[in-house]
C-alpha cells in the first residue's frame, strides 16, 4: 500500500509547521535571554538598602568630570529624587528596583533603561548642555506610576 499523494503533502506541511514553530520559540527564548538588564550584576531586592553601592544612594565623584549616580527605584519614587551635576561631566547611572519593574528615562537624552528587581542596571551619559532634566519611570508600575519622577539639574 502506498500513501495517498494528498496525505503526503499534508504530512510535509505538518512537519514544516512544526519546525517553524520550534524555531520561533527557540529564537524567542534566545532573544529574551539577551534582553535587558544591561548588567549581569545581581542584588537581592530585599537587601538593597544594605548592599553596596545601594546602601549609599547619590552622586559620587570618581574622576575628573566623572561621576557615579546610584539610584534606588521603588513604587513610586526615586532615591535620591533631586540631583545636581556639574556641566560637562560624564555620569554612570547605577540603578536597581526594590519591588517591581520600573523604567529609568531621562527626557531629552538617550538614557532609557528597564529597571528590574534583582538586577543592577547601568548606563553612562555625558551632559554637555546645562539645564533641568526630568527622570521618568516609563514602565507602568501601578497606581502612582504617572507621579514617579526625579529631577536632575546640570549646572
Ligand atoms: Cu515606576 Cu512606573
Amino acid at each position: 500500500m502506498h500513501m495517498h499523494k494528498l496525505e503526503k503533502v499534508w504530512l510535509i506541511i505538518g512537519v514544516i509547521t512544526l519546525i517553524a514553530f520550534l524555531t520561533t520559540v527557540g529564537i524567542q527564548a534566545f532573544a529574551s535571554g539577551h534582553a535587558p538588564p544591561s548588567d549581569l550584576t545581581k542584588v537581592d531586592p530585599e537587601k538593597v538598602d544594605e548592599t553596596p553601592p545601594f546602601n549609599e544612594p547619590g552622586l559620587k565623584k570618581v574622576g575628573e568630570n566623572e561621576y557615579e549616580l546610584v539610584m534606588v527605584l521603588q513604587s513610586f519614587g526615586f532615591t535620591p529624587n533631586k540631583v545636581e551635576i556639574p556641566h560637562g561631566s560624564t555620569v554612570k547611572f547605577i540603578v536597581t528596583s526594590k519591588d517591581v519593574v520600573h523604567g529609568f528615562e531621562i527626557a531629552g537624552t538617550r538614557v532609557n533603561m528597564m529597571v528590574t528587581p534583582g538586577h543592577v542596571n547601568s548606563m553612562t551619559y555625558t551632559f554637555e548642555e546645562k539645564g533641568e532634566y526630568l527622570i521618568l519611570c516609563n514602565e507602568y508600575c501601578g497606581i502612582g506610576h504617572h507621579m514617579m519622577s526625579a529631577e536632575l539639574e546640570v549646572k
